[in-house]
């Protein structure tokens, strides 16, 4: 089982700092708390270790992984062309929860780019992954530190039970502050493209470049390759409903033919009182909160082997568009994954 270190004093930190890097040095993989979810990481240089990721999350070849890196050089390091959208987004946003894709350097292993023209870069804002690259003197390649398919962890508990035992280190920094992977934007195209939308959404990006584009869902053209696996999803089958009252939400769940007690009610504002059968967990309705909140819930659902989780309706406002795209991709999947 892996070792887990907690960096919640100033030694601790620094013990764990040091542990991280040595490890990280020796090709091997650590599981890094940062401001989204925890990233399982590698040396990004090293194209054995990357490819060490893959088998452990048992994530497919053609999706690639995101270079983390500690400031505006190394970011320009790794990228053969820093364009004005690019400049504009890293300035605004950086460091933070978003991801520029560029087109790659020829020193960025093809096991990140999953032999694409372009990476991902992101400049974390967690102190954690910060002292870790400038010690280390390299980017890290990191996805979510979750099984391929399963959902993201915003806990060390949560990657403990996934892959605690496929690892040697664990760094506990607590919940993740964002609670959602990042914003991904393809800026190696002109207009720049949102790829997947985080907490940092579409307005906000437009307002620093001006034009957007998005993508489709419906069109099956996504560029992302990660947007086009089953991504972000508990086991249960998930469906997104909107409710009057208990009554009228009692009625749709009869329609499913699910025992209550295998019924999970996730909501935020109307929050049902009559239905002692069912689990209900309460979210704040509030944008940031609700981020922060939402995986622990699934991975508790998973837990507890909910059969069905139901997701009280979201606002269609923009602060809410990377939850709602989280929501939306889970409730699309079959109850039963493949892989
Ligand atoms: O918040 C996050 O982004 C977290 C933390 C650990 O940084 N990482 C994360 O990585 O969510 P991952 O691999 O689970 O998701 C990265 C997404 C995938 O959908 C992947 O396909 C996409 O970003 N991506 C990465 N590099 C790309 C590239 N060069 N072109 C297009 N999409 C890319
Ligand atoms: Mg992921």
């Amino acid at each position: 089982m892996a070792e887990v270190l907690t960096i919640d004093t100033y030694e601790n930190f620094h013990q764990a700092v040091e542990r991280a890097v040595a490890l990280l040095k020796k090709g091997e993989l650590v599981v890094l708390p940062t401001e989204t979810v925890y990233g399982l990481a590698a040396d990004g240089l090293n194209a054995s270790a990357v490819s060490r990721i893959f088998e452990v999350k048992g994530r497919p070849g053609h999706n690639p992984i995101i270079l983390h890196v500690a400031g505006y050089d190394m970011a320009r390091r790794f990228a053969a062309e820093w364009n004005d959208a690019a400049e504009k987004l890293a300035k605004s946003f950086w460091p933070g929860p978003l991801t520029i894709v560029l087109p790659r350097a020829a020193q960025v292993p093809d096991a990140v780019t999953a032999g694409g023209e372009t990476v991902g870069i992101r400049w974390s804002n967690h102190p954690f992954v910060q002292a870790v690259i400038q010690r280390a003197g390299m980017p890290l390649a990191a996805p979510s530190a979750n099984l391929s398919n399963q959902v993201s962890p915003t806990n060390a508990g949560h990657v403990r039970k996934q892959i605690g035992d496929k690892i040697p280190l664990i760094i506990d920094g607590g919940p993740c502050q964002v609670g959602i992977e990042s914003t991904v934007v393809d800026a190696s195209v002109t207009p720049p493209r949102l790829l997947r939308p985080g907490m940092i959404h579409q307005e906000s990006l437009m307002a620093v470049v001006g034009e957007i584009q998005t993508t489709v869902k419906n069109e099956g053209k996504l560029k992302s390759p990660g947007q086009l696996a089953k991504h972000y999803s508990p086991r249960a089958s998930l469906k997104i409903l909107e409710w009057r009252d208990d009554e009228h939400l009692a009625r749709q769940l009869n329609e499913f033919g699910v025992e209550l007690s295998d019924v999970h009610v996730i909501s935020h504002s109307r929050i049902p009182l009559k239905l002692p059968d069912a689990q209900l967990s309460v979210i704040p309705h509030d944008p940031e909160a609700y981020a922060r909140a939402l995986y622990a819930e699934w991975h508790r659902c998973d837990e507890t082997g909910a059969r069905l989780i139901v997701m009280e309706s979201l606002p269609e406002t923009s602060e809410w568009q990377g939850i709602r795209d989280r929501l939306e991709r889970a409730s699309h999947h079959a109850p039963k994954r493949c892989v």
